[in-house]
């Protein structure tokens, strides 16, 4: 079986989770063995630090810092192992997220954010990246209608306007991994987008 590493990226409230879901069970009916993680988290280790990274005040660095270490630990033990046995490993958010929300965002050094991906990851980069784009004002609405917002959910769109130009900037450093989706539409019209993506690369 062909390892495939895949992330899924985009502001809060971008609508990944319906699509993480829905993807799985295509990957798996071709059958891929599917691991589905998370980050920050996806280690018992790293989902700590992810209590700490979404409730406590710090700032751009200390959060940076606290996403890799929990990156280092979760590669270490639940990406490698997955890709060395030939699965299919979906990932919601990774490394792209950390130069939008703390490069973008919090205004963090982008050399100082490559210096740690470089050290944390060994070169390992996502198969693909699925990237869900949409106004900050319409991905403030969906969140206001589902859930309490932690401490990136309560910045002001303009701190979103910041996050989603990092991703704009490392989707065009990265043209090859990355699939921009245009999460504005519909539920069913966002499928049959990354249906596309899958049936292009014959996935
Ligand atoms: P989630 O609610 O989609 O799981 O994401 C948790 C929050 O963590 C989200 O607001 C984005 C933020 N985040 C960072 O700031 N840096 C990172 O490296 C990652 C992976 C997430």
């Amino acid at each position: 079986m062909v390892a495939r590493f895949i992330t899924f990226e985009g502001i809060d409230g971008a609508g990944k989770s319906t699509h993480i879901a829905a993807l799985t069970a295509y990957l798996s009916d071709k059958g891929a063995t599917v691991v589905g993680t998370r980050e920050p988290g996806g280690t018992e280790l790293a989902e700590a630090l992810r209590e700490l990274v979404l409730h406590r005040r710090m700032d751009g660095l200390t959060e940076a810092l606290l996403v890799f270490a929990g990156r280092r630990d979760h590669l270490q033990r639940v990406i490698e192992p997955a890709l060395a046995a030939g699965q299919t490993v979906l990932c919601d958010r990774f490394t792209d997220a950390t130069f939008a929300y703390q490069g973008g965002g919090r205004g963090m050094d982008a050399g100082v954010l490559a210096a740690l991906e470089q050290w944390v990851q060994q070169g390992r980069q996502p198969d693909l990246t699925l990237w869900f784009d949409l106004p900050p004002a319409q991905a403030a609405q969906r969140r206001a209608a589902a859930r309490e917002a932690d401490r990136f959910e309560q910045q002001d769109l303009a701190f979103f306007e910041r996050v989603r130009a990092g991703y704009a900037q490392r989707a065009a450093d990265a043209p090859a991994r990355f699939a921009r989706i245009d999460a504005s539409r519909s539920v069913a019209e966002v499928a049959a987008q990354i249906q596309a993506v899958m049936v292009a690369r014959q996935w």
